[in-house]
């Protein structure tokens, strides 16, 4: 298989890896996502402030899936999400991600373009079609008040309601241009404080026990 390059992402490159990923992804799960952890680590390491973000987030959600008992295809269908859950900011001008003042209405809209373009980037991969629903879910709200869609509660995909407490918490433990990392129990307060609006409630109790008894 042709590797990706060490330092610079190139799409063209990258595509064609998911493409080996997809092709194994049936046949030997575990392969595949070591080639698509290693593709993760690729693509945060060239988006600005996002180092190890897309590893951390996938590994805190398959924390939850083993506390609600997700079978082995149901975690590799999580995986594989959570993985390319931001795969859309590839190619979003770096200058508005790493922007430290507050975001114009445009900037916003552009930043969050990057839940359709992720899902319009992979649609072809028919045999990762399962993950692109908590890809394109995991800026819903709970209350509905989320993009792109304004999906509520149980209408938003279990995946992609999984998705958004695990990346919260990561982004609000780590450095950002415009403000300094929160300490782990600032975040799991302002995760409490979402619940039921940003978050699944439920989802935000198991989640804070896993952090808590993990001590991470
Ligand atoms: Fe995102
Ligand atoms: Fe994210």
């Amino acid at each position: 298989m042709k590797r990706a390059k060490k330092d610079k992402l190139d799409l063209d490159n990258i595509i064609q890896c998911l493409g080996e990923v997809a092709k194994t992804l049936k046949e030997n799960p575990q392969k595949a996502l070591r080639e698509l952890r290693r593709i993760g680590a690729l693509i945060d390491s060239n988006i600005p402030y996002r180092d190890g973000h897309s590893i951390r987030v996938a590994d805190r959600c398959l924390a939850i899936a083993d506390y609600l008992g997700f079978d082995e295809n149901e975690k590799v269908t999580l995986e594989v999400a959570s993985i390319l859950h931001d795969f859309g900011k590839i190619g979003i001008d770096e200058a508005i991600l790493l922007q430290p003042r507050k975001l114009t209405v445009e900037e916003k809209q552009v930043v969050e373009m990057h839940v359709m373009r992720g899902y319009y980037m992979l649609v072809g991969f028919n045999e990762m079609v399962e993950a692109l629903s908590g890809i394109k879910s995991h800026h819903e709200f709970y209350n509905g008040g989320g993009y792109p869609a304004g999906l509520s509660k149980n209408a938003i995909p279990l995946m992609g309601r999984i998705i958004a407490v695990s990346d919260a918490y990561d982004a609000m433990t780590s450095d950002r241009p415009y403000r300094r990392a929160r300490t782990k129990e600032e975040a799991i307060e302002q995760l409490q404080e979402q619940a039921g609006r940003q978050f699944d409630p439920a989802l935000v109790r198991i989640f804070i026990r896993h952090i808590r008894e993990k001590k991470s």
